[in-house]
């Protein structure tokens, strides 16, 4: 097959980096190579006993057939009661949409409503996935750059500088990934009143790290913050992230009737439902004991802390506090020169050292990488170590 029988669409987007990045570090590995993999975003711990029973229950009694596109009603009424329970966001099961994994809530709902000369404002540095889900749809990505001293979060002035007629949508990712972003209630508010005198614009919130806030306070989600605009606001969550279920591949979302049902129409076309053992799976998070994640927390906030004590000890090496995710993004502008002011360079002299991370120019960043801290306390140790030694020589 040659490059001439590809879509314009596709040809407008690239891989992600993230999977790039992790591939490379798995076929060093696979070739004998002590690898520390810190470049993908997955929680390490198992996923819960609970979890496990309810998909093998669902296996033992047949739910192993196809179950309505949008997800079984079961599911979407245990949806309902996490967006109402954790997010504060009152929706009934028919304004919810099950899919596999919150990635294809995203490009859905980025594909169904985005053309030819939208414009799409994404907070920068972002999610690898968010501008070429925009690009592939055939819109305009408009960066809304944000920095370390700031918490990598924007002002309600910055966003209204870039407001046109042809912005189609807002993405909000808090808890961020890369930066760690977390947007307090009181900054929503002020993003909201933005928000109200642009009723073209409408907003993609992505909670799926919902959970792993370490700023002591409850998770502020626009949707809840604003309920008066809540009937443009797509909010998508899900159970990779907070429960450790990345592998079931189940997402969900809510917003208005139109476009829950638009997302329908288009995945009922494009992949049918989510997996029917994955949504039994969710239930049980969803429904199941929530005790432990505060404890998942804990264990992550002191690996943030950990990580941010080795970078901040690393000369040349620099980095805001993340207030959530489980992400450090790392600035490393004083020792650019030495890898001709490519960060991709040092992505890979860092992978040459035993440590795979991500650059941040995959993020729409610059001079710098991502590190995941999902992994044990004695392997980050041993990363910030080899990390250490890379930038020592
Ligand atoms: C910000 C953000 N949104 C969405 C997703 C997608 O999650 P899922 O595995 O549920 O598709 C990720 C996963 O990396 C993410 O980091």
């Amino acid at each position: 097959m040659s490059h001439e029988h590809l879509s314009q669409a596709l040809r407008r987007i690239a891989a992600s980096g993230t999977t790039a990045m992790t591939d490379r570090a798995t076929a060093l590995r696979e070739a004998g190579r002590d690898i520390i993999s810190l470049s993908v975003g997955e929680p390490d711990f198992d996923t819960p006993p609970h979890v496990l029973g309810a998909a093998q229950g669902a296996l033992n009694t047949g739910h192993t057939k196809y179950t309505p596109v949008t997800g079984t009603l079961r599911l979407r009424q245990a949806a309902a009661l996490h967006f109402r329970r954790d997010l504060g966001i009152e929706c009934r099961p028919d304004e919810v949409i099950v899919t596999a994994g919150g990635k294809q809530a995203l490009f859905e709902a980025l594909a169904v409503t985005v053309g030819e000369g939208d414009e799409v404002i994404v907070p920068s540095p972002w999610w690898v996935s968010y501008p070429q889900m925009v690009r592939f749809a055939g819109g305009k990505v408009v960066p809304l750059i944000t920095q370390p001293h700031h918490l990598y979060r924007f002002d309600p002035g910055d966003l209204e500088a870039l407001i046109t007629s042809a912005t189609q949508w807002l993405i909000l990712n808090s808890p961020g990934n890369p930066t760690g972003a977390v947007y307090p209630r009181e900054l929503l508010r002020g993003i909201g009143e933005v928000l109200r005198r642009h009723p073209q614009v409408m907003v993609l919130s992505d909670d799926i790290y919902a959970p792993l806030n370490y700023t002591g306070e409850p998770h502020a989600t626009l949707a809840a913050v604003c309920p008066e605009l809540a009937d443009r606001v797509c909010t998508v969550s899900g159970v990779s992230k907070s429960h450790a279920m990345t592998g079931f591949r189940i997402g969900v979302a809510t917003g208005p009737a139109w476009l829950i049902e638009a997302m329908g129409r288009l995945q009922s076309n494009a992949s049918g439902n989510a997996s029917a053992v994955g949504q039994a799976a969710a239930v049980a998070a969803f429904e199941g004991p929530q005790e432990f994640l505060q404890e998942w927390r804990e264990r992550f906030r002191q690996r943030r802390d950990l990580v941010i004590q080795a970078i901040r000890a690393i000369p040349g090496l620099s980095t805001a506090t993340p207030d959530g995710a489980f992400y450090c993004f790392v600035d490393a502008k004083p020792l650019m020169k030495r890898f001709g002011s490519d960060d991709t360079k040092l992505a890979l002299h860092l992978l040459e050292h035993g440590v795979a991370v991500v650059a941040a120019s995959a993020f729409g960043g610059r001079d710098g990488f991502r590190i995941s801290f999902a992994a044990d306390e004695a392997v980050l140790e041993e990363a910030m170590q080899r990390i250490a030694a890379a930038l020592r020589e």
